[in-house]
């Protein structure tokens, strides 16, 4: 991979510095690098109501797909020191919108594709109106 790691996962730990998870106590963040050099984090944020909470790797997504960003390469996830983190089910159907040739990085893990992580997504191809 081009980019680093640890600068990867230096800026998801950044993002997590700004989660907002009162509630949980249970901080993430996370790093997009996009296919053009760009890195955009998201941390979580929770709310009062809580299942309106958003996943630091679905905020990391939005606001990149909000800047015109379409393309990843790597995803960049840290949660509370010392917990091996997994994205959820929701973060991995997201960003297999992308491409599942994302590369999922988190400390002390071995890299996995999110391909991996989630196999046979939801895709538009099932879109189509079925024949008949
Ligand atoms: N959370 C994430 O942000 N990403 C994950 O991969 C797992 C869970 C958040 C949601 C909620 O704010 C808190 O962690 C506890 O579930």
């Amino acid at each position: 991979m081009p980019l680093a790691r640890s600068e990867l996962l230096a800026a998801a730990r950044d993002a997590r510095d700004r989660a907002y998870a009162p509630y949980s106590g249970f901080r993430v963040g996370a790093a997009l690098a996009t296919d053009d050099g760009e890195i955009v984090t998201g941390a979580n944020v929770e709310n009062a109501s809580y299942p309106l909470a958003m996943c630091a790797e679905r905020s990391a997504l939005f606001a990149a797909v909000s800047r015109g960003a379409r393309k990843f390469v790597a995803l960049g996830l840290v949660g509370p020191p010392g917990v091996e983190i997994a994205p959820c089910g929701a973060c991995r159907q997201s960003l297999a919108e992308f491409g599942s040739e994302l590369i999922v990085v988190r400390e002390g893990r071995e890299d996995v594709t999110l391909g991996a992580l989630l196999p046979d997504p939801f895709g538009s191809e099932m879109l189509r109106e079925p024949a008949g």
